[in-house]
C-alpha cells in the first residue's frame, strides 16, 4: 500500500460519501438513501443510490458500487494514491511525509505507477501536439479532417523527432528509468541511453473502459514503417482484453456496438456521432474482447475494411462473436476501403443507411462462400450447396436452422426439400444438428456450481451488512473459511472480526485492497441485490436457504481437497456437523 492503512481509513472516514458525491451529481433524498442518475452509465431515471449509513454507493442499473475512494477514482480517473491525496486535502488530513520517500515510492503498487507514467506521457504528447514542435502532427490530423474537439476528446498527441525529450520530462516528474522502460515508453540503447519508443508519430493514447491510459498507438508521419507502432504488452496493457474507444462506447446506448479495424476509423465514426464504435488494438479480435462487449450489448456490427484482408478478418470475427453468443452483422463499406474513408466521402446519413442495411452474418458467410464457386458449372454449384448444408448444421436450434434454411433456399434458388434432405444427411453423418450444450454462453456460465456458490456467499455478506443483527444468529454456523473464493474469504475475515469487535465498517474494508479490480469486487459483495421478500417467514426461509447453500458448497469444496489440504479434514468434519444442525435450525428474524 502506498499509504498506511490507518491513514487511508482516517481520510475515508472524514470524507462523508454523501457530501463528496453531491459535489459531482445532484442527489435527492428518498427514504434512507440518496438517489441520482448514474454518472457512470447513461440513464434518464435515477437508479444510482448513495447510502450515508453504509458510506457506499450502488447503481441498480449498471451494477457499479464502491466507497468514496472508488467513486472519485472512477469519476476523476484517479489512481488510488491520487484519490487518497485528493480526499486528504479535502478533509484537511495531513498525509505522513515519510510516504513520499524514495523507499516508499519504490514499494508502491507497480500497476498504479505504470498507469501514472502512462498518464504523464499522454500529457506530454498532448502538449507537444499543441506546441510549435507539433505542427507536423497537428497539420496531419487536420488534413485527416479531425476537429480540435475530436483531438481533445481522444487526447491525441504528437511524439516529435527528438527521442530524448519524453524521457527527460518523465524523469523530471520523478519516474525511474526502469518504470519508463517497463511501460514500453522508451528503450535502452548503448549509444544514446534511454530513448523514446515513439518519435515522429501522432499518438493515440489507448484508454481502458475506466478512462485510464494503458498504452499507446502511434501513426508515423508519411510513409515510414511500421505505419502504426503500438506499446508492447505490459502489466497494465493487455491487448486481448481491451478495446479502443470502449470508454466512450460503453455509455453510447445506441443498442449496438460497431467494431472497426483501426484507431482512425473509431475516431472518424465518433466524430460523425457514432460513439458506439470500438476497435481492437493492432491485433485480431479476440474471444476475450467479445466477452467484454457482451457486458454492453448483444448486437455487434462489423465495419471492417472492404478488401480481402478485411473480409477474412470479418469472417474470423463472426465466428468469435457467435461463440460468445452475440449477434453479428456486417456493414458494407463499398466502394470505400474503411469507415474513415466512407465517412469523409459520404457522411453520416449514408453511413446510418449502411447500418440499417447491415447484412446478417450468416448471409455474409454464404455470400463469401458463393464467390469461391462457379455457378455455371453444375459440379461446382453442387459443392456450394453441400457446403451450405454443412453450415446450416451448425445451428443447434431447430426453428432457427429451418428459418435459415428457407431463407437461403429462396435466395439461392435451391429446392427447399432438396436442401432439407441434404441437411438431414449431414446432420446424421456428423450429429452436428443435435442441440448440444453450449457452455460458452454467459447464461450457462452463471449456472455453474462455482458461480451459484459465489452468489450465495455474496448474498450472505450483503445480508449481514444490511442487517447486522443477523450476524449473531449465524456466527455459530459460518466461518470465514466457508467463503471459498479467496477475495470473499478475506472480506469475510475482516468483516467478522470487525463485527466481533462491535465496530462494523464495510466501506473501510473495500480500501484494504490495493488493486482496483479487487476493490470493485469487494464492493460488489456488500451490494448484491437481495431478493425482495414480503413476509417474515419468506425472509427467514431465504436466509436459511442461503446459509445452507454457503455451508454446503464449502463442505463440498473441502471434501474434494481432503488429500491435498491440511485444513480440509477439520473443515469437512465441522462442516458436516454444522450442516446437520443447520438443516434442523429455525432462524428467527425478530
Ligand atoms: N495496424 C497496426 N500496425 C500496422 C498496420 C496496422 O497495428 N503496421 C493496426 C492499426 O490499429 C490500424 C489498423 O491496424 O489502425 C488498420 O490498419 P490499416 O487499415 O492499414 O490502417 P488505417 O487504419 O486505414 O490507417 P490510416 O487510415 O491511418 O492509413
Ligand atoms: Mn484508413
Amino acid at each position: 500500500m502506498y499509504y498506511p492503512e490507518e491513514v487511508v481509513e482516517e481520510v475515508r472516514a472524514k470524507n462523508d460519501i454523501v457530501d463528496v458525491v453531491s459535489g459531482y451529481v445532484k442527489l435527492q433524498k428518498k427514504g434512507g438513501n440518496y438517489w441520482a442518475c448514474c454518472p457512470f452509465h447513461g440513464e434518464k431515471t435515477p437508479s444510482f443510490s448513495v447510502s450515508g449509513s453504509k458510506q457506499m454507493y450502488h447503481c441498480f442499473g449498471c451494477g457499479v458500487s464502491g466507497n468514496v475512494y472508488t467513486f472519485v477514482m472512477k469519476y476523476e480517473n484517479y489512481t488510488f494514491p491520487e484519490a487518497v491525496r485528493m480526499l486528504a486535502e479535502r478533509a484537511g488530513v495531513k498525509l505522513p511525509e515519510v510516504e513520499y520517500s524514495e523507499e516508499q515510492k519504490a514499494r508502491a503498487s507497480r500497476r498504479a505507477r505504470l498507469l501514472e507514467v502512462n498518464k504523464e506521457a499522454a500529457k506530454f504528447f498532448y502538449f507537444q501536439l499543441r506546441s510549435p514542435h507539433g505542427t507536423t502532427g497537428y497539420q496531419y490530423l487536420q488534413k485527416r479532417e479531425l476537429t480540435d474537439e475530436t483531438m481533445h476528446r481522444f487526447g491525441l498527441g504528437y511524439a516529435g523527432k527528438n527521442g530524448a525529450e519524453l524521457v527527460q520530462y518523465l524523469r523530471s516528474k520523478g519516474f525511474e528509468d526502469d518504470l519508463i522502460k517497463e511501460a514500453g515508453l522508451a528503450n535502452f540503447s548503448e549509444r544514446h541511453g534511454l530513448v523514446s519508443q515513439f518519435w515522429n508519430r501522432v499518438m493515440f493514447p489507448i484508454q481502458d473502459a475506466n478512462n485510464r491510459v494503458i498504452g499507446f498507438g502511434g501513426r508515423v508521419m508519411g510513409d515510414g514503417e511500421p505505419k502504426y507502432l503500438n506499446s508492447p504488452e505490459t502489466p497494465v496493457f493487455d491487448k486481448r482484453r481491451n478495446l479502443y474507444g470502449l470508454n466512450f462506447a460503453r455509455t453510447a446506448r445506441s443498442g449496438n456496438i460497431i467494431l472497426c479495424e483501426g484507431y482512425m476509423d473509431v475516431i472518424a465514426m465518433h466524430q460523425a456521432g457514432f460513439t458506439q464504435a470500438v476497435a481492437s488494438l493492432g491485433t485480431a479480435f479476440t474471444p476475450e474482447q467479445a466477452n467484454l462487449l457482451k457486458r454492453y450489448t448483444d448486437n455487434v456490427l462489423l465495419a471492417y475494411d472492404s478488401d480481402g484482408a478485411g473480409v477474412k478478418a470479418a469472417l474470423r470475427g463472426i465466428g468469435i462473436l457467435r461463440e460468445a453468443g452475440l449477434t453479428g452483422k456486417v456493414i458494407n463499406m463499398k466502394p470505400y476501403k474503411d469507415p474513415d474513408e466512407f465517412m469523409k466521402a459520404l457522411g453520416r446519413e449514408a453511413f446510418q443507411e449502411r447500418i440499417n442495411r447491415a447484412e446478417n452474418s450468416f448471409f455474409f458467410e454464404i455470400r463469401i462462400l458463393e464467390s469461391q464457386y462457379d455457378m455455371s458449372d453444375p459440379e461446382s454449384k453442387t459443392k456450394f450447396h453441400r457446403e451450405i448444408a454443412k453450415k446450416l448444421c451448425e445451428f443447434t436450434e431447430d426453428v432457427e436452422r429451418d428459418n435459415y434454411l428457407q431463407a437461403i433456399a429462396e435466395k439461392y434458388f435451391i429446392g427447399i426439400e432438396n436442401l432439407r434432405k441434404l441437411v438431414t444427411t449431414y446432420a446424421a453423418q456428423t450429429g452436428l444438428a443435435k442441440p448440444v450444450e453450449r457452455p460458452k454462453s454467459g447464461i450457462q456460465q452463471k449456472n455453474k456450481p462455482e458461480e451459484s456458490a459465489k452468489k450465495s456467499q455474496r448474498l450472505l455478506i450483503t445480508w449481514i451488512t444490511d442487517e447486522p443483527s443477523v450476524y449473531g444468529k449465524i456466527r455459530k454456523y459460518i466461518t470465514p473459511d466457508d467463503f471459498t473464493e479467496e477475495l470473499y474469504r478475506k472480506v469475510a475475515e475482516r468483516l467478522f472480526a470487525d463485527m466481533d469487535a462491535g465496530n462494523f465498517n464495510p466501506a473501510g474494508i473495500i480500501s484494504t485492497f490495493e488493486d482496483e479490480e479487487e476493490q470493485h469486487e469487494a464492493a460488489e459483495l456488500f451490494n448484491t441485490n437481495l431478493p425482495e421478500l414480503g413476509t417474515k417467514q419468506e425472509r427467514e426461509k431465504a436466509l436459511h436457504d442461503i446459509l445452507l447453500a454457503v455451508k454446503k458448497s464449502s463442505y463440498e469444496y473441502f471434501s474434494t481437497r481432503l488429500g491435498s489440504d491440511v485444513n480440509a479434514l477439520n473443515q469437512v468434519i465441522e462442516g458436516k456437523k454444522a450442516l446437520e444442525e443447520l438443516a434442523k435450525l429455525h432462524i428467527s428474524l425478530d
